[in-house]
Parts: C-alpha cells; structure tokens; sequence
C-alpha cells in the first residue's frame, strides 16, 4: 500500500532499464512489510540527481554503470573499504548526509564463500575494471593468491601494484593452474554470449568457476566449466547478495538471500522467454 509515509529509493545510472535491482528490493520490501517503493532513475547529470536525493528526502539508492567511480567525491562520507576500492555502488541518506558504501565486494565474496574456502586460493581474476576492483579488495582480505589478466595489460598492472597481486598477458591465461577462477570481464554477456573470455582447455575437474555475466545466466564460460566437472558460480548469486547488502544498510533487517535468488531466477527465466 503505497500512502504518505512510504519512503522511496531507487537505483541510479544509466542505461538502467535492464535493471532487476527494482525487481529484487521492492519484493524484499513486501515480503518484510516495509512501506518502501524503488524506482529506477535514468540519470543524465549526476550532481543534480544527488542534491534531488537530499532534496525530496530519497532514503538511499544504488549506483550503477557509469557512475560507480565517478560519484565518490560527491559524497559527504564514504565508508572505508568503498574508498579503497574506488567505487560505491550503495547510497545511505542519514539526516540529509549521503553516505557511500560498496557491496559488491560482500557480494562477491559471500557468493564465492559459500563453496570454496579462498584463504592461500591460488585465483585467476579476469579484468581490471569496477567489478575487478572490488572483488580483487574482497580477494587481498581473503588472503588469495591472485594472478590478474585483463585485455588491456597496463590496467592489470595498475590493479595488480595496487592490491599486491602479480598480473600477466592475457595470451598467457594457459600457462596458469588455478583452483578458482572469476571473469569479472563482461565476455559472454547478451548478445555476444557465444564469446567465452579463454580456452576450455585451461578448466579443470574440481576447480571452482565463477562469472559475474548474469545475462545469460548460463554463459559459455559456466557451461563449458559445468562439462568439465568444475564447481560453477553464476552472476546471480553476486547480485542477489551484493542486493541484500544493500537493504541491511537501508533497513537494518536482512532479506531472504534464497527467496532473493527465487525472484531473480524467475525474472531472467520470463525474460529468456519473452513473457516480462
Ligand atoms: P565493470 O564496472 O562492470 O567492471 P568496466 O569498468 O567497464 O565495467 O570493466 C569492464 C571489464 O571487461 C574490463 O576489464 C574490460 O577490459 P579492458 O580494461 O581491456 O577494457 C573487460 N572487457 C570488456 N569487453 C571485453 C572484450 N571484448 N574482451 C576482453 N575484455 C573485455
């Protein structure tokens, strides 16, 4: 029931109507009776869109694509780890202070951490860009050792100087031997998804395979992985959790991470269909 005590949040970027963060957080809403609606804004200048968050009193909103790196200096307060990163993709307005955070890190790791125990991991991380960053800091915590490959090798670099880890060619992807592997590259994604980010030659039976490509949600990459007997990560699980992150810091209560998941499964499943 939408009335005059709802608060509102929403997501910011743009594009954003591919977006299944509304989907997810106006469900969680429901399902945890809180009076809350998320909406997403297609964003053209980003400063006004903030002073219109502190203006009208918008709760909290998440940051996507292309304002992730760009809005950190426009904050009032970024909390520690998103400042390190670089990136907030997590916006808390507390008494008119927005305050950034990033969950794609938590996200990401929890995802991985639910199947492998990353502590001394030997780790390919595929890509340089935000969603590297984030899940290269979560990885430094975890105490992994990391090999970053990225097309662009100076970007591999910088990250890998940057965090302690060592990078490598692209083209050298088969010399290495890693028990996890993450693309955190958007290879594969729609509508280049019959693109995997390497050969399969370098999967193994038994490794872990992780991809942040959601769409679709059995990419190349995971497919051939599935057929080598490596355990398999989708991008679900990295945006469901990075999501209910997000509505712990905007609510103080923890969604359903399964029924998250339930929600999101269904939405790309109409999708792939064409019935949404
Ligand atoms: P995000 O915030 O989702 O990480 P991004 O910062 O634009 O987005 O990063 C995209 C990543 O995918 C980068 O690592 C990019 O490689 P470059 O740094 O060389 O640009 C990688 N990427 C995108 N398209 C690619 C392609 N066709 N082949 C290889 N890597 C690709």
């Amino acid at each position: 029931m939408i009335d005059a005590r709802t608060e509102l949040y929403g997501i910011i970027g743009n594009p954003v109507r591919h977006s299944l963060s509304p989907l997810l957080h106006n469900r969680a809403f429901r399902r945890m009776g809180v009076n809350a609606l998320y909406l997403a804004f297609e964003v053209i200048d980003l400063k006004d869109a903030l002073r219109g968050i502190k203006g009208l009193g918008i709760r909290g909103v998440s940051v996507t694509i292309p304002f992730k790196t760009e809005v950190v200096s426009l904050l009032d307060e970024v909390e520690e780890t998103a400042r390190k990163i670089g990136a907030v993709n997590t916006i808390l307005n507390r008494e008119g202070r927005l305050i950034g955070y990033n969950t794609d890190w938590h996200g990401a790791m929890e995802a991985l951490e639910q199947r492998v125990n990353l502590s001394g991991k030997k780790v390919l991380l595929l890509g340089a860009g935000g969603a590297a960053r984030a899940i290269g800091f979560g990885l430094r915590e975890k105490g992994s050792q990391v090999v970053i490959v990225n097309r662009s090798t100076d970007k591999a670099k910088k990250l890998a100087e940057e965090l302690g880890f060592v990078y490598q060619p692209w083209l050298s992807v088969g010399t290495l031997d890693p028990e996890v592997i993450i693309n955190a590259t958007s290879v594969g994604m729609y509508p280049d998804d019959q693109e995997s980010p390497f050969p399969k030659e370098i999967l193994r039976e038994g490794m872990t395979v992780m991809d942040i490509v959601y769409r679709p949600l059995r990419t190349r990459l995971l497919q051939e992985a599935k057929e080598k007997d490596c355990l398999t990560i989708d991008g679900l699980e990295m945006l469901a959790r990075q999501g209910a992150r997000q509505f712990e810091i905007w609510t103080g209560k923890r969604p359903d991470v399964k029924k998250i998941k339930e929600n999101l499964y269904e939405a790309l499943r109409n999708e792939a269909m064409g019935t949404s």
